[in-house]
């Protein structure tokens, strides 16, 4: 039988964490080449502790409004992080603007799933402004985290079809149940090597 060494991995979240809790779940299985050690939250109300504590995954939370600026909090947060050993770190929901001085300790090793169909729509409100733009395509990129928001390679994507009277909540629930599968299978391909920083999804 072969040895895996699992890449040691944290995730960060601000809310109810269902990308984290798909990420623990599908590191539970024997083969899966990543595991779940710690799952930080800026927010000590963030829905997804109580769901990282009730799988036996340490938490800790560095609440992001307690610090002076952004620079402190990271600060903080790298040290929260540093005794965990990580390989690599995956952003679940997780709501603030890294500073290019955090991105950068973690080049091609940083993760995040957005729900939009990268490059299109960066940033926030993505449901909405694909209504607003008639598309009838919508969909989900897990991407390696750069400096510059929302536009580092491209790992995987999932798209979904836009129906009639879809609402921007429509959208964003069907949406989730993709980007819950999609994330599982983008940090396996990092995870295990098939992917690498900064190669595209489909040089595997
Ligand atoms: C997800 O839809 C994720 O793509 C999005 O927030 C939601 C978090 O849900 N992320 C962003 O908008 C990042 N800017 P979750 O807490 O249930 O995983």
């Amino acid at each position: 039988m072969t040895h895996h060494t699992k890449k040691r991995t944290g995730i960060l979240i601000s809310g109810r964490g269902t990308n984290m809790k798909a990420l623990i779940e599908a590191a539970e299985a024997r083969d899966y080449p990543a595991e779940i050690v710690v799952v930080v939250s800026n927010r000590a109300d963030a829905g997804g502790l109580d769901i990282a504590r009730g799988k036996g995954v340490a938490t800790e939370v560095v609440p992001s409004k307690a610090f002076a600026d952004r620079l402190e909090f990271e600060r903080a947060l790298a040290d929260t992080l540093r005794p965990h050993a990580l390989d690599l770190l995956c952003l679940a929901g997780f709501m603030r603007v890294l500073t290019p001085w955090f991105v950068e300790q973690w080049q091609g090793r940083m993760l995040n799933i957005h729900p939009s169909l990268l490059p299109l729509f960066p940033g926030t409100h993505t449901h909405e402004r694909v209504l607003e733009a008639g598309l009838k395509t919508h969909g989900c990129t897990v991407h390696f985290v750069t400096p510059q928001l929302d536009a580092g390679p491209v790992i995987a994507q999932a798209s979904i079809a836009v129906e009639p009277g879809d609402t921007p909540e429509t959208l964003a629930a069907r949406l989730l149940t993709f980007e819950n599968r999609l994330y599982p299978e983008a940090l396996a391909k990092v995870a295990s090597g098939a992917v690498q920083y900064p190669g595209r999804a489909d040089s595997s």
